[in-house]
C-alpha cells in the first residue's frame, strides 16, 4: 500500500496550472453516452482514480474510450448496455449519475447502489424522486435499482434540497424527453453549468444552469461535441491552503477566480494577500495566519463543504480560535482526530468544530479517511515540524492529478513510497 512521506517546513512557492475539475468531468463522461451520432472529444480530463473508474464503467457499457494525454475520445455509437455491476458502482458516489443517462438512452437501467467517501449518510432519495416524477418506475431488489421508463415525460419539478447529483441526473434524463422540463431549487454549482454547456454543445437546449431554475427543452437527438472541462476549484483551494499555511507565495494558472470567491475572501480574512486576474490567482501568505470565525458550509455560492477539511487543517496553525460549522455532510470532521495526532487542538461537537490555533504541528503517522480529509493531512504535514507519513492515500488519488510532482515543483519535500 502506498504512503506519502512529507518533510514539513518548506514554504510552498511558485506557480502551477490547476487540472480539470473532477466533479465536472464525471457527469460529463456519463452525459457522453447520450450521443449515438459521432465521437465526443473531451479535453482537460485529469488522470485520477475517479475518472479512471468512470472510464471503466463506460467500457463495461460498451463505449469505446481512448485517452491521449488529458484528452478523451468517447465513442458511444454502438448499442449500449443497461447494467452497471456492484464492483464498479461501489467505487464512487457519482456512479449514480449514470442512472439518468442510461435511462435517457435505453429506457431501462439496472445499477447497484453507489459507493464513495464515507461522509455520513448519502441517500439517493432525491435522485429517485426526480426520476420518478419524469416517469420512471424504480424498484430496489437485493442492493440493485431496477429503473424503467417506457416513455419519459417532461414536467415542472422541485428538489427539496439543491442536490448536485440529483440536479445532474434530472438534466441527463430530461434533455431527450419531449416537451419542457423545469427543475426548481436546482443546485447552482459551477459544475452544473459545465454539464449544461457540454450538453448544449451536443445540441441539447438547457437554460438557467447556475440559477435555481433550470429549463430543459427536450430535443430528439444529440450530436458529438468538442469540449474543454472547467478547472477544478477544490484542487485550486487545496494548493492555496498549502501556500497559506507554510508562509508561501503561489500563483495558480487555469482557474476561474469567480468560482473561488468565497474561499478567497476567507483566505483574505486570515491575512493572506490575494489577487485574481483573468484565469490566474496569486496568494501571498502572512508570517502567521489569523483565526477566522463562523465558516459555515452551504450549497454554492456558499462556502464549499469540499474545502472545509482543507481550512480545518490550515486553521490549526492560525493565531486565535476559529470555528467551522458543517451543514452538508455529517462526517466531514473525521480528519480532526488525525490532525490531533499532529498536535492540533480541535474540539468537535456535532456539526461544529472549534479550532484553537497552536504555534506548531509535529510530524506523525496518520491515515487519510476520505478524499478531502486526506488532502487536509497533506496541508498540515507541509507545515509541521519533522516527517509525516500518510497512509490510505488511495482516497487522495481519487481527486488530485500529479499532486506529488506539483508540490515538489513548489518547493515542498514529498515522496510517494
Ligand atoms: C457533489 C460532489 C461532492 C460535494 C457535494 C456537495 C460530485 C461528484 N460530488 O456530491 O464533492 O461535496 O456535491 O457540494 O460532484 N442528499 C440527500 N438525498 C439525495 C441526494 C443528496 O439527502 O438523494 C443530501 C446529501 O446526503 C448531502 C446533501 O444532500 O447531505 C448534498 O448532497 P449532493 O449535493 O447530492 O452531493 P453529491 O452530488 O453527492
Amino acid at each position: 500500500m502506498s504512503r506519502l512521506v512529507i518533510e514539513g517546513g518548506a514554504p510552498v512557492c511558485g506557480s502551477i496550472a490547476v487540472h480539470g475539475a473532477k466533479n465536472a468531468v464525471l457527469p460529463i463522461l456519463a452525459a457522453s453516452i447520450l450521443c449515438d451520432d459521432g465521437v465526443n472529444v473531451i479535453h482537460n480530463c485529469p488522470d485520477l482514480r475517479d475518472v479512471n473508474i468512470t472510464i471503466e464503467i463506460l467500457r463495461y457499457l460498451g463505449v469505446k474510450v481512448t485517452r491521449m494525454g488529458n484528452t478523451l475520445t468517447i465513442d458511444a455509437r454502438k448499442r449500449l448496455g443497461c447494467h452497471i455491476p456492484e464492483h464498479l458502482m461501489q467505487q464512487l458516489r457519482s456512479s449514480i449519475i449514470f442512472m439518468g443517462a442510461i435511462v435517457a438512452r435505453n429506457h431501462k437501467a439496472k445499477i447497484s447502489m453507489p459507493g464513495g467517501c464515507e461522509l455520513g449518510p448519502r441517500p439517493i432519495d432525491l435522485h429517485n424522486k426526480a426520476l420518478a416524477e419524469l416517469g420512471c418506475t424504480i424498484k430496489e431488489k437485493k442492493g440493485y435499482l431496477f429503473v424503467r421508463a417506457r416513455k419519459l415525460k417532461s414536467k415542472t419539478l422541485t428538489l427539496s434540497f439543491p442536490s448536485v447529483g440529483a440536479t445532474e441526473n434530472t438534466m441527463l434524463a430530461a434533455c431527450l424527453t419531449p416537451g419542457v422540463t423545469v427543475l426548481e431549487n436546482a443546485a447552482k454549482e459551477p459544475e452544473i453549468v459545465d454539464l449544461a454547456n457540454f450538453l448544449n454543445a451536443m445540441g441539447a437546449s438547457i437554460c438557467g444552469a447556475g440559477t435555481s431554475t433550470i429549463t430543459i427543452h427536450g430535443v430528439t437527438r444529440l450530436h458529438a461535441a468538442d469540449y474543454t472541462v472547467m478547472p477544478d476549484r477544490i484542487a485550486a483551494i487545496t494548493y492555496l491552503c498549502c501556500a497559506a499555511v507554510t508562509g508561501g507565495n503561489i500563483t495558480l494558472h487555469n482557474t476561474v477566480p469567480e468560482h473561488l470567491e468565497t474561499a478567497l475572501s476567507e483566505l483574505a480574512k486570515c491575512g493572506c494577500r490575494v489577487e485574481a486576474q483573468n484565469h490566474t490567482v496569486r496568494l501571498v501568505a502572512p508570517p502567521r495566519l489569523m483565526a477566522i470565525e463562523n465558516i459555515t458550509t452551504a450549497p454554492y455560492p456558499g462556502f464549499p463543504t469540499d474545502a472545509q477539511s482543507l481550512f480545518l487543517a490550515m486553521l490549526t496553525l492560525a493565531d486565535g480560535t476559529s470555528s467551522i460549522c458543517e451543514r452538508i455532510f455529517k462526517s466531514r470532521f473525521k480528519v480532526a482526530e488525525e490532525l490531533q495526532k499532529m498536535g492540533a487542538s480541535i474540539a468537535v461537537q456535532a456539526d461544529h468544530a472549534m479550532i484553537s490555533g497552536v504555534s506548531s504541528l509535529k510530524g506523525a503517522q496518520v491515515s487519510a479517511c476520505d478524499l478531502r480529509g486526506g488532502a487536509a493531512l497533506v496541508i498540515a504535514a507541509l507545515a509541521a515540524k519533522g516527517t509525516t507519513e500518510i497512509d490510505n492515500i488511495h482516497f487522495i488519488d481519487r481527486g488530485y492529478d500529479n499532486l506529488v510532482a506539483n508540490l515538489n515543483h513548489l518547493g515542498a519535500n514529498v515522496k510517494r513510497i
